[in-house]
């Protein structure tokens, strides 16, 4: 069985689905600090069956304790984070408790319970805004703000705590930039507040439940002049999940892999007026947008370099623009 932490986030929520589908069965655990819990019927919807959940804090040391003993928990998917910027710059103590403390008090509950086999969702805030367009795993870390230096502090955590017992093993995945949703509609991302989500953004303008979109700058150098990211499906994120516990769970890893890094992108860029674009062809609506100057600091375009992630894990991106444009405008119409 499988703890999946942030269990009804964006990310975990979909993973939920992953696991479901290959036969492994897991406990989600969530505060609902940036979830709803109709996540749950969504799930259900989904997989037939409702999940199993428990409502509490990735703090809680003994409710971990208690799930661990509750449950024969084999590998943990540690997800539960807090991932706004703006926010985390305003209460740097509170992201540093909650992603940092958080990971420690879990890690602690983890040896208790001996169970050393952790996915951790990583981020690519971790490379800042770089001047490289194309990001191996060993890209220089300039983590620009805390929400960021939170993800590269887990992970040398996480690094040091490999180190310090033969039987960790522990994969960090540098999330790149996750849009759409389940293809069902029934599941997407549900957050308390404004989403960043180019994606779930460029929907909600659509359906007129926010101003238009603003695209910051088109004098970047780039083919249409917008900035470019590496935008990638949430369904494609969590079979790199499932993958990397399926992994960890047969693991015979080399000892001086305890701890691996791996970027998750598709390593292809896509621009802002390219992805608008494609919004509006594979839905038919057209994206009310202004245009607006560059953000300070916004780089032009960078990617990930997924060589790592394809060796490691044989994972690779799958789904193109036509699925991450129709399943956000499909969740989109249920939300
Ligand atoms: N969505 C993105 O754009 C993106 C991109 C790259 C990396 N990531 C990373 O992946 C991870 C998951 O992201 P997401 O998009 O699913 O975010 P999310 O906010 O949708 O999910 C995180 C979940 O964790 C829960 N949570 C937060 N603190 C908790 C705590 N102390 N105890 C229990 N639950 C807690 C929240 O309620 C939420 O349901 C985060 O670490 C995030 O930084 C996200």
């Amino acid at each position: 069985m499988i703890l999946l932490t942030g269990g009804t986030g964006f990310i975990s929520s979909h993973t939920a689905v992953a696991l479901a589908e290959a036969g492994l069965p897991c406990v989600l655990l969530d505060n609902l600090a940036n979830s709803p819990e109709s996540t749950l019927q969504g799930l259900a919807r989904i997989t037939g069956q409702a999940p199993l959940f428990v409502q509490g804090d990735v703090r809680d040391a003994a409710l971990l304790d208690s799930l661990f003993a509750r449950y024969p928990i084999q590998a943990v998917l540690h997800g539960a984070s807090l991932k706004a910027v703006g926010e985390g710059l305003a209460q740097p103590a509170l992201y540093h408790d909650n992603n940092v403390s958080g990971t420690v008090t879990l890690i602690r509950a983890m040896e208790r319970a001996g169970v050393r086999r952790l996915v951790f969702s990583s981020s690519s805030t971790v490379y800042g805004n770089p001047t490289l367009q194309c990001l191996p795993e060993s890209a220089p870390l300039v983590p620009l703000n805390p929400e960021a230096r939170s993800k590269v502090m887990v992970e040398q955590i996480l690094h040091d705590v490999a180190a310090s017992h033969p039987d960790w093993r522990v994969l960090s995945l540098r999330c790149f930039n996750p849009v759409g949703a389940h293809p069902s509609g029934a599941l997407g991302e549900a957050p308390r507040g404004q989403t960043l989500n180019l994606l779930t953004v460029m929907a909600q303008a659509t359906a007129g439940q926010r101003p238009p979109l603003s695209i910051f700058g088109n004098d970047y150098p780039t083919p249409d002049g917008t900035g470019v990211r590496d935008y990638i499906h949430v369904m494609d994120l969590a079979r790199g999940h499932l993958l990397a516990l399926q992994q960890l769970l047969q693991a015979a890893a080399p000892p001086d892999a305890r701890h691996r890094v791996l970027n998750l992108g598709r390593g292809q860029g896509i621009s802002v007026l390219q992805l608008l674009q494609a919004f509006e062809q594979h839905t038919g609506y057209r994206v009310p947008h202004q245009w607006a100057p560059r953000r300070e600091g916004d780089a032009a375009c960078w990617v990930a370099d997924v060589s790592a992630a394809r060796q490691h894990l044989g994972w690779q991106a799958e789904l193109g623009l036509a699925e991450m444009c129709r399943d956000a405008w499909r969740w989109q119409g249920r939300a």
